[in-house]
């Protein structure tokens, strides 16, 4: 099962916002339709949006009108500006887009047929590599988790965040693969619950035991000592190692170092950004307040009532105890590490 997948000469993927209580497709047969479908969170997660975008950048010179490739690239700008505008925060995004420009304006073509194969076949091969990627980040973090231990998780990571396998939830699949028993705490992830609706879906379909906690009472465990190990993905993660992910990730990291438990994101060296210094430039989506007041539609509070809704906070490099990649495991010193560990 992949998230997203070139299908019928479209992109086709999976509708996350009807999970986990039905799994249907989506086919989109426009660029445009692609970036609508990244900004209202059918596909969400860093990875996954990365490969939808460059599925719409092939789409976009698919159904350009472009007879020449001057053209054809003035076209591929316009779709690469309203994919990357679609959301601002994780950075495989725009990585996705900037990388298939790179590919238009780099590699000599010959016809604009010949383009648009080459950006169809790149796209095809960011979708594979993330898979290949994503078993490598299991291989090299499953060891961090062992027999016996229960490990706290925020969001979805998952497959459905990737193409396939995913990243702090690909390491946990990797572990249990290898055999290790263990237990996982999944926060519900307020307010669009990527926790309990996604990551649930994804352990119940494993076998994986777990149980869904509110956001609120991942101190409750960590007190208890009842969380050895936590496991979170990243959205963006900058030179010094500070890095974006899902709100709520700042807290737990926190209450990681309060009581003496390991705190460690896994992500792609294409979720590192060495362009930014530190957390305070990223950008931070805030969406809709409605998310927050009628989640998925149903109504908490009435609709006057106020609320802010950011998507993302940033977590100081202080906090993490390393950062799992395809590469290997990067250690503080980050500002160090990851430049290695990127080259
Ligand atoms: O708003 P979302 O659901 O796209 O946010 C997802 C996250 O924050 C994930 O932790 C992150 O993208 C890493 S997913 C492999």
């Amino acid at each position: 099962m992949r998230t997203v997948e070139w299908h019928n000469n479209g992109v086709r993927m999976i509708d996350q916002k009807r999970i986990p209580w039905e799994l249907t497709h989506v086919d989109l047969s426009t660029y445009q339709q692609v970036a609508a479908a990244i900004t209202d969170m059918t596909v969400r997660g860093a990875p996954a949006i990365g490969a939808a975008a460059a599925f719409g950048m092939a789409l976009a010179a698919q159904n350009s009108t472009a007879q020449n490739l001057a053209a054809l690239i003035t076209d591929l700008e316009q779709a690469a500006h309203t994919l990357k505008a679609a959301r601002p925060t994780a950075v495989n995004l725009a990585w996705a887009v900037d990388h298939m420009m790179k590919l238009a304006h780099n590699t000599p073509h010959t016809t604009v047929d010949d383009l648009r194969q080459a950006l169809l076949k790149e796209a095809q091969r960011i979708a594979d590599e993330d898979v290949a990627i994503n078993r490598r980040m299991g291989e090299h973090g499953a060891n961090l988790i062992k027999e016996g231990f229960t490990v706290l998780h925020h969001c979805n990571t998952g497959a459905l965040a990737t193409v396939d396998h995913g990243t702090a939830l690909g390491v946990i699949r990797s572990a249990f693969e290898q055999g290790r028993k263990f237990h996982v705490l999944l926060d519900e992830t307020r307010p669009r619950l990527q926790g309990s609706r996604l990551s649930a879906w994804e352990l119940e379909q494993l076998g994986i035991p777990y149980h869904i906690i509110p956001d609120t009472a991942a101190g409750y465990f960590m007190q208890k000592g009842e969380v050895d190990l936590v496991l979170v993905g990243a959205d963006r993660i900058v030179a010094n190692g500070d890095f974006a992910n899902k709100i709520g990730t700042y807290q737990i990291a926190v209450l990681a170092k309060e009581n003496d438990i390991p705190f460690y994101t896994v992500a792609p060296t294409s979720t590192i950004d060495l362009t930014i210094a530190t957390g305070k430039h990223i950008p931070i989506e805030e969406r809709d307040p409605s998310e927050v007041l009628a989640p998925y539609g149903n109504a908490l509070v009435p609709g006057h009532f106020k609320a802010r809704n950011p998507a993302f906070d940033v977590t100081p490099h202080r906090y993490l105890t390393g950062i799992v990649t395809e590469n290997g495991i990067a250690y503080p010193p980050f500002d160090e590490s990851l430049r290695a560990i990127v080259k």
